[in-house]
């Protein structure tokens, strides 16, 4: 039985890559028969450190052993506000307030409402098969109709234009640039 996407399940049998992996450190993943895999994906960038990087979890067993409570609200989350202003202090410019994220698709739902919110504008443009993430806002972003059409998106407000046309860029912005609060484009076309 396979209740976790069956859909991928079958894919992954299909070519032969229902492996049933055991351990992963850095970027090499063993498989339950002891066969060892170079992984060149790091899930697609989301593995930066690789798999189960000792620092990491390091830090976790730190805080665990500490009993730091990491569900505060609505009281101060002093790890969190340390984190942020790491952040903060070691990304370029004078970025000045840090919303954390668990997602790729939380981060872009994020970006949608503070360029809004801040512009004051509605339109969100972005390119025809980009990759956004699978929330409502995300998948309005993603400019394929294979992410949108079964949920009722896109969102209203979305517009696109074709990845690497910049004449037709020119010409959106002609048309309604006073109207876009945002570009968002993924540089990885699929
Ligand atoms: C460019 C880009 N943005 C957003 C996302 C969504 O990230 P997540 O799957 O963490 O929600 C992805 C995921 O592949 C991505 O490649």
């Amino acid at each position: 039985m396979n209740t976790l996407n069956p859909t991928r399940g079958h894919l992954l049998e299909t070519f032969g890559l229902d492996l049933e992996l055991s351990h992963g450190v850095d970027a090499t993943l063993i498989d339950s028969s002891g066969r060892r895999y170079l992984d060149f994906l790091s899930q697609y960038g989301a593995l930066p450190f690789g798999h189960n990087p000792t620092e990491i979890w390091n830090a976790l067993n730190r805080q665990q052993s500490l009993l730091t409570p990491a569900m505060v609200q609505p009281l101060r989350a002093t790890e969190a506000e340390k984190l942020a202003d790491t952040l903060a202090r070691i990304t370029p410019h004078d970025l000045g307030v840090v919303t954390l994220a668990n997602t790729g698709a939380e981060a872009v739902e994020a970006s949608i409402k503070l360029a809004r919110a801040r512009s004051g504008r509605d339109i969100i443009l972005s390119t025809k098969n980009g990759f956004h993430g699978k929330t409502m806002g995300a998948l309005s972003a993603t400019g394929k109709s294979l992410y949108q059409k079964d949920f009722g998106g896109p969102a209203s407000g979305f517009e696109y234009i074709p990845f690497g046309d910049l004449k037709a860029l020119e010409s959106k912005l002609a048309e309604c640039g006073d109207d876009i609060a945002a570009f968002i484009l993924s540089l990885i076309h699929i």
